[in-house]
């Protein structure tokens, strides 16, 4: 039992309760059911909630403390009408606005849209922790299974505050339709939809930084159709047996750059959908994941297009992949101009791998249309593997020939034993201009003589 918070609860309740007789409201969580009863100024932040201390936030910027607008913090209170109330408040503000998550509270919010565009620019400072109902019987009938919080036409807003966000994620990795669940190990057929944590969607001038997050119950931080994106000092954290718990997914997205995080979970440790440009990832700490993934992309004759992809001093470690591009059979599109540079392996499945034959249910006919992949560079790219797969493995389309790829002082060694593993390569061109471990025989050097217009879509 924790006794501070139990008295700190206690003291906002007694704070706000003197002061009914003024135009204060009390915590009434009754009250907050319907919007339109709320018109009575809100009680003031109790001095309990710690002060924002922040020195990233300037002084003058107003605080929308939830606190002030209902929300309990017990962990177990849907709070989720005093967020909505406060971010009503804080996106009207003229000013730059503080969202207020203070320290020391947990709450439990419902599925929820934070939609702009807002007034001005807005910090939403997560200090304490959040959390959405636990699992799917828990969830409401009438709400999206697919998202939790979503922040909807967002210019120019910081999130951040030291925090942490616990996705909660158990229940649903456990629903019998997630791969191997089912009864004996089988998996069941049906909709099987489970929430992305935090979704970004149209949205622009974004910063999220000094954050934990763990537990999603699908992907943990989704960015689609937004642009000028800084990620920087996230914490994710989910079991490496988790279903599709991706730590950073972007798609449709331009101009995005995820620094110096650390991720460990059950799948791609950062993803990377069609539409995404101007990407630059650096200083990750990713593993057990699945690696770093430009991916999938074509999907059901679908067009995909990726370029100018960066991924700089990073290491991966105990992981399914290092880095990694896939697409499926029969896409259009390309993937070009991206470079993995310095990246340390430790004790990781393809390091390196192309995989142009994905298909995630192993009933995939080959076609003749592809996603082109060409300039692709790896340089310094050094550690071990596990011994189960090859290093380098790049697996191209039978029609559209990989092209230009580089490989610059590669060194690869096996984690375990002393036997080394040849390349794979299949429709690879390319070159490598210096002696790599192992070598990469397998490369055809120059560019094919027939590039099949037809096929090729350069976007
Ligand atoms: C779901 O139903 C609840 C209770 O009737 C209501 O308050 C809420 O607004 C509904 N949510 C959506 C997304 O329709
Ligand atoms: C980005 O957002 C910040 C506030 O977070 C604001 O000061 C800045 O002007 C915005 N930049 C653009 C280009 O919108
Ligand atoms: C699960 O496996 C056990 C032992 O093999 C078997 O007796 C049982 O019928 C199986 N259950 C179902 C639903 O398939
Ligand atoms: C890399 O990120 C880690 C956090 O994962 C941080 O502690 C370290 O200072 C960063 N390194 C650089 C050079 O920024
Ligand atoms: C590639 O992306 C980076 C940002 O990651 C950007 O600074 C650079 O201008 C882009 N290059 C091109 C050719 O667009
Ligand atoms: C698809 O093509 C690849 C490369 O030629 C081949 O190894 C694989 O067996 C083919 N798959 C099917 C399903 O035909
Ligand atoms: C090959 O790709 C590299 C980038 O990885 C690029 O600098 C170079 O111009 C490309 N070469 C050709 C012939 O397109």
């Amino acid at each position: 039992m924790d006794f501070n918070r139990y008295f700190v609860v206690l003291f906002a309740i007694l704070l706000c309760f003197f002061a009914r007789s003024a135009k204060c409201r009390p915590f009434d969580h009754s009250r907050y059911r319907t919007l339109s009863q709320i018109s009575a100024s809100p009680c003031p932040a109790p001095e309990a909630s710690a002060p924002v201390s922040d020195q990233s936030l300037s002084h003058s910027a107003a605080v929308f403390n939830v606190l002030s607008y209902g929300a309990f913090g017990d962990g177990v209170v849907d709070d989720t009408q005093a967020f909505k109330m406060a971010w009503d408040a804080a996106c009207q503000a003229d000013n730059s606005a503080v969202f207020l998550v203070p320290k020391h509270y947990s709450f439990m919010i419902q599925s929820a849209i934070f939609t702009g565009p807002c007034k001005s620019g807005l910090v939403f400072q997560i200090e304490g922790s959040l959390m959405p109902p636990d699992g799917p019987d828990s969830w409401p009938k009438n709400y999206s299974k697919r998202q939790w919080l979503v922040f909807y036409r967002i210019n120019g807003m910081s999130m951040q505050g030291g925090g942490v966000i616990d996705g909660r994620g158990e229940k649903w990795w456990d629903l019998p339709c997630k791969p191997h669940k089912g009864i004996n190990g089988t998996t069941l057929p049906g909709p099987c939809d489970s929430p992305v944590a935090i979704r970004f969607f149209w949205s622009s001038n974004l910063t999220v930084q000094q954050l934990k997050i763990k537990n999603s119950p699908q992907f943990h931080f989704r960015f689609d159709n937004c642009h000028d994106v800084h990620i920087d000092s996230l914490y994710i954290k989910s079991p490496a047996g988790s279903p599709n718990t991706d730590g950073i997914h972007v798609e449709n997205s331009n101009d995005v750059n995820i620094y110096n995080s650390v991720v460990s979970n059950g799948d791609d440790c950062v993803s990377i959908g069609a539409g995404s440009y101007n990407v630059d990832i650096r200083n990750m700490t990713c593993g057990p994941s699945h690696g770093i993934s430009i991916g999938s992309l074509g999907i059901k004759n679908s067009r995909a297009c990726v370029s100018n992809i960066t991924v700089t001093d990073s290491v991966i470690k105990h992981s399914d992949n290092g880095v990694r591009i896939k697409t499926w059979q029969g896409g259009y599109g390309s993937v070009s101009k991206v470079t993995f540079n310095n990246i340390h392996m430790d004790t990781v499945r393809n390091p390196i791998i192309i995989d142009q034959y994905y298909c995630s249910n192993k009933a995939c006919l080959n076609q003749t249309s592809a996603v082109y992949i060409t300039d692709i560079s790896y340089t310094n790219i050094k550690g071990t593997y596990d011994v189960r797969s090859p290093p380098i493995h790049l697996a191209c389309s039978d029609t559209v020939p990989c092209t230009n790829l580089t490989l610059y002082d590669i060194e690869l060694f096996p984690a375990q034993g002393q036997k080394i593993l040849d390349p794979f390569c299949w429709n690879a061109y390319g070159d490598t201009s210096t002696l790599t471990v192992p070598p990469v025989f397998c490369l055809m050097e120059g560019f094919p003589q027939l590039l099949p217009s037809n096929d090729v879509d350069k976007c």
